[in-house]
């Protein structure tokens, strides 16, 4: 394994992220333990931000909180100007308890329900990314005998298939999200939106997909988008002011990943965008960017405790973690991969091929086939790299196990931003119907 370069090997042989040995980190917070580094995530905040800006004019950068939000984050977020996209009234309240402006939020979702968006206007919501029919009536509904219009945007299918995984793919006709350019619904939600006295259209937004290496991918949607805007232009007078192209910049996760450098690939994507209204007689929009994976993903590595290690003589050797699929879901998702190292024994040659495999009661729970690690044994820290996003906010409580704690690092310092679950917030929603337990509830010590 080559260790990705924001990490370090210590003198101790241990693995080492933004001045923080892993192996102390585990001890002191316990395991499984998602860490973050924040240096990491601000770097590539701050490479969106100034590569976009060298390639267009009027940008603007927002975090997709659906990789990973929690209070902190947001406020982290926020330091750095950047925006958030929000997609449930779970994320939009997280955002709005850590004080994050609600002008610089867009509210995404293809079934946003009824109390969501009265929450989203109640609070100022800048931006809501309308997905449909249903909720430009809804949305009329609620806003009526209101005086304020609200902004909104309105989400198109452009029929782009992006390479990469069919889950992750969203830019297709055939998708639940969006209105499809082709075949003219994305032209009759136009003009929905426009007869609506309550609703201020700015522009509109696409989101092809995650994990995406070939930016030819953004460029055809650029391209489709701008000529769709010249056909509504055309059709109905209404210029858009912004043009939204979602997130999905891939991130590397295993030595097979190649992904540009973040301030490369967002210069490249300003570039190509400019290019194409270059070419249209059409007022440059403003651009707007909504990474998730590509801001927090690579500064993410989550520590485990390996426990029992179980070996069928010519066929395999499972290494067994204190974690799994409930923290790590992606990989039962997507087939995804990861890479991974001991953390105590980092300088060490990897040299044993194993299996990792989850806690979880179910033999899909494997976090990765066939790795090769420094002679694992029990009580050995791993450490799987790339970890930041759509873990930590994809966990469950499968099998009740608590969800693990989050800690952000920073040259040297370290600070818990999400605690660790205690067994007692596990039952604490569980009801005891006196006619089904009259012995009241035991009281279990926790372990
Ligand atoms: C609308 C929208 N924007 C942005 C993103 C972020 O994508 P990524 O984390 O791949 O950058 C997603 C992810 O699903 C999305 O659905």
């Amino acid at each position: 394994m080559n260790i990705p370069e924001h990490f370090q090997i210590n003198s101790k042989g241990h693995l080492e992220v933004s001045g923080c040995d892993t192996v102390e980190l585990a001890k002191r917070f316990g395991t499984p333990l998602y860490v973050l580094d924040e240096t990491r995530i601000r770097q590539n905040c701050r490479d969106y931000v100034a590569g976009l800006a060298e390639a267009y004019p009027d940008t603007q950068v927002c975090y997709a909180g659906k990789a990973f939000l929690c209070r902190a984050i947001c406020c982290l977020m926020q330091q750095e100007g950047l925006g958030l996209d929000v997609v449930s009234g779970g994320e939009l309240y997280t955002a709005l308890k850590a004080g994050f402006p609600p002008d610089a939020i867009y509210f995404h979702g293809n079934n946003k329900s009824r109390e969501e968006l009265e929450i989203a206007l109640q609070n100022g919501v800048g931006c809501l990314v309308i997905d449909g029919f249903y909720e430009i009536e809804l949305l009329n509904e609620l806003l009526a005998g209101k005086e304020k219009r609200q902004p909104v945007l309105l989400r198109l299918a452009p029929g782009v298939e992006a390479h990469t995984h069919v889950y992750t793919r969203t830019g297709q006709e055939d998708s639940k999200f969006g209105l499809a350019i082709n075949g003219g619904q994305a032209l009759q939600g136009v003009k929905a939106i426009l007869n609506s006295p309550r609703l201020e259209l700015l522009g509109f937004h696409a989101h092809i997909g995650s994990q995406i290496f070939d930016l030819a991918s953004y460029e055809i949607t650029a391209g489709i988008l701008a000529g769709f805007m010249a056909e509504v232009r055309a059709e109905t007078g209404f210029v858009a002011k912004v043009l939204n192209l979602g997130g999905g910049l891939g991130i590397r996760y295993t030595r097979d990943d190649k992904p540009l450098p973040v301030r490369e690939a967002a210069k490249r994507t300003g570039q190509m965008v400019r290019e194409v209204f270059s070419t249209l007689d059409y007022p440059r929009p403003k651009l707007v960017l909504e990474p998730g994976r590509s801001i927090v993903g690579d500064a993410g590595v989550t520590l485990y405790t390996i426990g029992n290690i179980k070996t069928i003589p010519g066929i395999r050797k499972y290494v067994m973690v204190d974690g799994g699929m409930a923290d790590t879901p992606r990989v039962a998702l997507y087939q995804a991969v990861y890479e991974a190292v001991i953390a105590n024994k980092a300088g060490r040659p990897a040299e044993e091929v194993v299996t990792v495999a989850g806690k979880a009661c179910e033999s899909g729970d494997i976090l990765i086939w066939d790795i090769p690690l420094a002679a694992p044994e029990p009580g050995d820290i791993l450490a799987v790299f790339a970890t930041g996003a759509y873990t930590y906010s994809m966990a469950s409580n499968y099998n009740r196990l608590p969800r693990p704690a989050v800690v952000l690092v920073a040259e040297g310092q370290r600070e818990l931003i999400v605690a660790r679950e205690t067994y007692e917030q596990i039952v604490a929603n569980d009801l005891l119907p006196r006619r089904l337990c009259p012995q009241n509830e035991r009281v279990v010590a926790e372990g």
